[in-house]
């Protein structure tokens, strides 16, 4: 993830895509066949809790199926091979790009949650 300092024309990501896609044919992979439903309900949570201002979306497929579970930042690169171990840093580095959500109004929109 890219960070001020890496570029003048830096855009923080606005909303991060969830691929939750599931195949059940053992020759197709899917985000969801490797585990991506547990990753999205932990990032969300943690969204939530930390109150980080990103937008979720979880998505049917994202493209990149053969590495996922796929994150997608948007704007902002794909994040591939996800597992629930590396949520925690997910969070800290969306925190650190993103920033916490300053007002006291409804968390942000969480689609699909
Ligand atoms: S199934 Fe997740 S990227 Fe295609």
């Amino acid at each position: 993830m890219k960070t001020p300092a890496d570029q003048s024309s830096y855009l923080p990501p606005r909303t991060l895509l969830i691929c939750i896609n599931r195949r059940f044919k053992a020759s197709e992979p899917s985000c969801a066949a490797r585990g991506s439903l547990p990753i999205a309900d932990a990032i969300e949570s943690g969204i939530r809790e930390r109150r980080i201002a990103i937008a979720v979306e979880r998505i049917v497929c994202l493209g990149q199926c053969t590495k996922g579970p796929t994150l997608k930042l948007v704007p902002g690169e794909f994040i591939l091979g996800t597992t629930i171990d590396m949520v925690p840093s997910i969070l800290d580095r969306l925190q650190a790009a993103c920033g916490i959500r300053a007002d006291d109004g409804p968390p942000v929109h969480l689609l699909g949650s």
